[in-house]
């Protein structure tokens, strides 16, 4: 018999769900509440049970009851206020409200600008440059000649012969140079393509920071410790950089600087691959030739410059194991941060 009132109370919600309208719903209580409804048979039915049977049976007829009782009611007050407020039949104010949507800075724009007020803070200010360039500010304008073997690492996507998607930030320096006298202290960020095969750390379009401070005197110990005083303010103060010759064609001496792993602290680990370093961002003295193709003389002034990779930075801080997750667009990843 119990599982006979049970299939009953979940057949009356269904019913309920469907009802659209007063009457629909009228219609629906007779059935179950009125004379000859489902209630007064169950009620018949407990009059013939055995003795024994009916204190649970009753009680189970009596829950029943009151499902039905409030389930109708509950449907009317809601029906009633649709009526009132003119809303469709099938809305039910009872339901919790949906928030609307909010968006937010997008996790790249949040770390570049927090890495932009960092020089602020050291006296950068901000330019930018094209995303388009030609191959004179991406390549021979920052020292790599015609067909010379250095443009092996930054192939890209070709417009024409001439005109080419950017490969990195550095042409906003040859720009900025050639409009403006030193001294010089600037950040550019933006965007930046590479032909590259696409995987978990490989993007064909990602985000960079270049830096360049020239002036009367500019040494490689102000790039140290400008580089130093920033990864301490981004990773927090215990940060330690380390510096690795390198070679790029438009700095020399050049350098990579890698921070100590914020997982392993140094022992080694799976996100620093075992070394224990994080490399960070190419770096070096300006080249002479850069300073000559602007206009400026390499005698007078010196310079250092840096490239920060936007993405690395975002991932090392919050453990972000694939660079594909920035430019999917799917909310599950961006609400995270
Ligand atoms: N442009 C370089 C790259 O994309 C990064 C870089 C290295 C920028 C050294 C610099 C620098 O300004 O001095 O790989």
């Amino acid at each position: 018999m119990q599982p006979e009132i049970e299939h009953l109370a979940s057949r009356f919600r269904e019913e309920l769900a469907g009802v659209a309208d007063e009457r629909a719903l009228e219609e629906l209580r007779i059935r179950y509440l009125g004379r000859k409804g489902a209630l007064a048979g169950l009620f018949q039915d407990l009059g013939k049970a055995a003795a024994a049977e009916r204190p649970a049976m009753g009680k189970a007829i009596h829950a029943l009851e009151q499902v039905v009782a409030e389930g109708l009611a509950a449907r009317k007050t809601a029906l009633s206020a649709c009526a009132e407020e003119r809303l469709p039949a099938g809305f039910d104010p009872s339901l919790p409200g949906r928030r609307p949507w909010r968006g937010r800075r997008h996790i790249l724009s949040a770390v570049l600008e927090e890495i932009i007020d960092i020089f602020r803070g050291m006296g950068f200010s901000v330019a930018e440059g094209p995303e388009v360039e030609t191959d004179y500010y991406n390549f021979q304008a920052l020292n790599f000649p015609a067909n010379h073997p250095s443009r092996d690492s930054q192939d890209t996507f070709y417009v024409d012969d001439e005109v080419l998607l950017r490969t990195h930030t550095s042409p906003v320096q040859v720009r900025y140079m050639e409009t403006h006298p030193a001294p010089v202290r600037i950040v550019a960020p933006g965007r930046v393509y590479r032909n590259e095969a696409v995987d978990a750390s490989h993007a064909a379009e990602f985000f960079q920071l270049e830096g360049l401070y020239v002036d009367a005197g500019v040494t490689i110990g102000d790039l140290k410790t400008t580089l130093r005083q920033f990864a301490r303010e981004f990773f927090g103060p215990r940060a330690e950089l380390r510096f690795r010759p390198h070679f790029f064609p438009f700095t020399e001496p050049s350098a990579e600087a890698d921070v100590l792993c914020f997982n392993c602290g140094g022992e080694g680990c799976r996100i620093c691959g075992g070394t224990g370093w994080i490399e960070l961002l190419g770096a070096g003295m300006v080249h002479p030739n850069v300073f000559r193709a602007v206009g400026y003389d390499p005698e007078r002034v010196t310079g250092f410059a840096f490239g920060i990779g936007i993405e690395r930075m975002a991932m090392q801080r919050y453990g972000i194991e694939d660079i594909r997750l920035f430019l999917e667009n799917d909310v599950r990843f961006l609400s995270q941060f």
